[in-house]
């Protein structure tokens, strides 16, 4: 069954053609540019350059696949959660395909997908694992029982870990996206030198950023009414140690709390490198497998929607003209 796949929930217009687990296509036309002046995204300009960029794209992610629009048995695409105004740009377009072609249409869960980017490469993975599911918008750890049956047993009380990084970034003078270029120049924790709180929550496996957000924001406004220069890069390790430290003991003590031996890892800030490298180092010693996507597949892309639409479309999953998009969305509902 080939599937055409579309994201547009945030600032990447890409459109993929998978078969099953396997990629045929995956074409990425990202806002990051444009974007970068304002220091994240703005709505209103995200959803109208996909409005212009959506069709080249699909054509492009066709022409790569060596297909054309009558190869395609089902158009797939993310309509929630994510910016409003980009997802319906991405919806309309996939319905008026679906409708135009005359095939099933088949909306997916932006976190399901981001699960599903871990079945792209990994041919033996397959549920029931437990996922952390970290990115800009959200960071929750899941029961993946099934396909798409899912069950959280921890969430963000406040902010999610990659706005906590791009926040922090963005007042550090980091430029847009701040996680990633956090990442790149942080160099070794200080503690000492930046004393960091540890986030308490009343659910053992919820997480709570925004307290380290707050400490990072005065720490900076502290060394300014000083007069004191930051070391950024020892601030960005700091709280990158301070993040992955709270993400790696929630995930290892729910896998062993809730009787699990496969680990997987999702979302944007999947990409981090403290976080696989030291959540691999516990993994091994704790004997968990650890799962998580190669890099071209941690952030926003259709191929992992594809993916995930196939299992959906199994599961008897289908849409019709008169599917919405949702800014927010369980990723536990229908
Ligand atoms: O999953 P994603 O691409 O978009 C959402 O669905 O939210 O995640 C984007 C988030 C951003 O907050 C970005 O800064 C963060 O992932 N991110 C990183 C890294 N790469 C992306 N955070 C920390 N380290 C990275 N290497």
């Amino acid at each position: 069954m080939v599937i055409l796949a579309i994201e547009s929930s945030c600032d990447e217009t890409a459109v993929a053609v998978t078969r099953g687990r396997e990629v045929l296509s995956s074409v990425i036309a990202t806002q990051i540019e444009e974007h970068k002046i304002y220091g994240g995204v703005v709505p209103e300009i995200a959803s109208r350059r996909h409005a212009e960029a959506i069709a080249v794209v699909t054509q492009q992610a066709l022409n790569e696949a060596g297909l054309t629009y009558s190869d395609i048995d089902a158009v797939a695409v993310t309509y929630a959660p994510g910016l409003i105004g980009a997802l319906l740009v991405g919806v309309n377009f996939a319905k008026g395909l679906a409708m135009s072609l005359d095939k099933p249409l088949i909306p997916v869960h932006h976190l399901r997908s981001h699960i599903a980017a871990n079945y792209i490469e990994n041919e033996g993975l397959k549920p029931p694992f437990l996922c952390l599911v970290v990115s800009g918008g959200n960071s929750i750890i899941v029961k993946v029982n099934d396909y798409t049956d899912f069950e959280i047993i921890g969430e963000t009380t406040d902010d999610a870990a990659g706005e906590c990084f791009d926040k922090c970034a963005r007042a550090m003078g980091l430029s847009y996206p701040g996680g990633v270029n956090l990442d790149k120049i942080a160099t070794e924790p200080d503690f000492k030198r930046y004393p960091l709180p540890t986030p308490h929550t009343a659910n053992e496996f919820d997480f709570s950023f925004s307290g380290l957000k707050t400490a990072v924001l005065n720490t900076i406004n502290n060394a300014s009414q000083k007069g004191e220069e930051i070391d950024v890069p020892v601030l960005c390790a700091t709280l990158r140690h301070k993040v992955c430290d709270i993400l790696i003991d929630k995930t290892l003590l729910a896998a062993k709390k809730h009787g699990y031996n496969q680990i997987v890892v999702a979302g944007g800030v999947s990409a981090n490198s403290e976080l696989r490298k030291r959540l691999k180092e516990e993994c091994e010693k704790e004997n968990y497998e650890l799962f998580y996507p190669s890099l071209k597949y941690c952030g926003d892309n259709a191929a992992m929607v594809g993916v995930q639409a196939f299992y959906e479309f199994e599961a008897g999953k289908r849409a019709d003209a008169a599917l919405n998009a949702y800014a927010t969305r369980d990723i536990r509902e229908d």
